[in-house]
């Protein structure tokens, strides 16, 4: 089987990666008080959050105590579909919010800051993908979820990490040739593990991206006992040392699973929350980055999740502002990628949900 060149001719953009926000401390009171005034709020407007294992440990936290949904993407794109709350506030990143609209077009879809986007979606822009995907029509295109409306407009499915194996394994075996993107370490995975012809978009994960082969052996060694937990958005030399390489439910449901008191996890750390949650007694370790010196990209969390707090939720949850918008004629076409991806969930019973959740 041809593996495609990685490298295409085209300019991608620059990554502008912005700092971290500095959210005011809150002291224990205060914090009880502005979670009260957040739950009156979501209880008067039948709104649900929607949160990923990467925001603030609070809004998970907050999104478990009022029925909401913490889940990975797959989860977060399913569970907006089931759900009767009239308004989804999605505490993530904006190609969930965008997911969560085309998905749910009736509903209103709030996030706490609509500059909260991702490296991924930012390196895709949808005019030269397009240009990418006509220079190659006999190739069908599967696109990751990290990525625009509009990218999702032009592609024939959309997938996630949890679920990009099976679809992309089922149309090798259908004789398809494949266009991925953007993430250009989750596709060459994919391209191992399936064997099949992939033409890899030239994307990646600011945060995945900054986790260190070399460094991560020398922590294998001296904690040989622990697993090694890689979401696939890291680079080959890190997935190569994974015993589990999986979807953010994954790697949660790998902590659990196994036997193991130690983990390394090569993810973003907001992951630790659930994961603390599900198994105290389990020793978690961040997997190495550039570290001390580095920029704020080798700080193991999105820059882009960090803009999801308390504050912004409330704040959003009281002027309505931010709600997502997608233009129907790219609604109506990025539909049709999406949920092909949902449907073929349900056919091959593929969940992003943890158990009991
Ligand atoms: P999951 O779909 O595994 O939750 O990943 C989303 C993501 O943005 C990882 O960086
Ligand atoms: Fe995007 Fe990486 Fe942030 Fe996930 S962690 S939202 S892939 S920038």
């Amino acid at each position: 089987m041809t593996t495609q060149p990685l490298k295409h001719a085209l300019e991608l953009p620059r990554i502008k990666v912005p700092p971290h926000p500095h959210w005011p401390p809150l002291g224990d009171a205060e914090k009880a008080a502005l979670k009260q005034r957040i739950k009156t709020l979501l209880d008067e407007q039948n709104a649900v959050l929607v949160a990923h294992y990467y925001v603030d440990g609070d809004l998970q936290a907050l999104a478990e105590e009022t029925g909401g949904c913490i889940a990975d993407s797959l989860e977060m794109a399913r569970y907006g579909t089931t759900t009767d709350a009239d308004t989804l506030v999605v505490c993530g990143v904006r190609f969930m919010g965008e997911t969560a609209k085309i998905l749910n077009p009736e509903k209103r879809v709030l996030m706490p800051d609509l500059d909260a986007t991702c490296s991924l979606d930012e390196g895709c822009p949808a005019d030269l993908f397009s240009d990418f995907c006509d220079a190659h029509p006999d190739r069908t295109v599967v696109v990751y979820a990290n990525t625009s409306a509009a990218v999702k407009a032009r592609a024939d499915w959309m997938v996630t990490s949890g679920i990009a194996l099976p679809i992309v394994r089922h149309l090798h075996e259908r004789g398809e040739m494949i266009i991925w993107a953007p993430d250009k370490h989750l596709g060459r995975y994919i391209q191992q593990q399936t064997g099949a012809d992939v033409l890899l978009w030239e994307g990646s994960c600011v945060v995945h991206e900054e986790f260190k082969g070399f460094a991560l052996q020398r922590l294998k060694r001296l904690h040989p006992e622990a697993a090694v937990l890689v979401h696939p958005e890291s680079p080959e030399d890190v997935l190569q040392q994974a015993d589990v390489v999986g979807s953010t439910t994954a790697l949660i449901r790998a902590v659990t699973a196994l036997p193991n008191q130690e983990f390394i996890v090569a993810t973003d750390d907001g992951i630790f929350w659930k994961m603390h949650q599900l198994a105290p007694d389990k020793k978690l370790i961040s997997a190495p980055t550039a570290g001390a010196g580095a920029t704020c990209e080798s700080c193991a969390h999105c820059p882009w999740m960090a803009k999801n707090s308390l504050h912004n939720l409330e704040q959003v949850l009281i002027s309505g502002a931010n709600a997502i918008t997608v233009d129907p004629d790219i609604r109506a076409k990025a539909v049709t990628s999406i949920q092909r991806m949902l449907d073929f969930a349900a056919e091959h019973n593929i969940s992003g949900a943890l158990p009991g959740s």
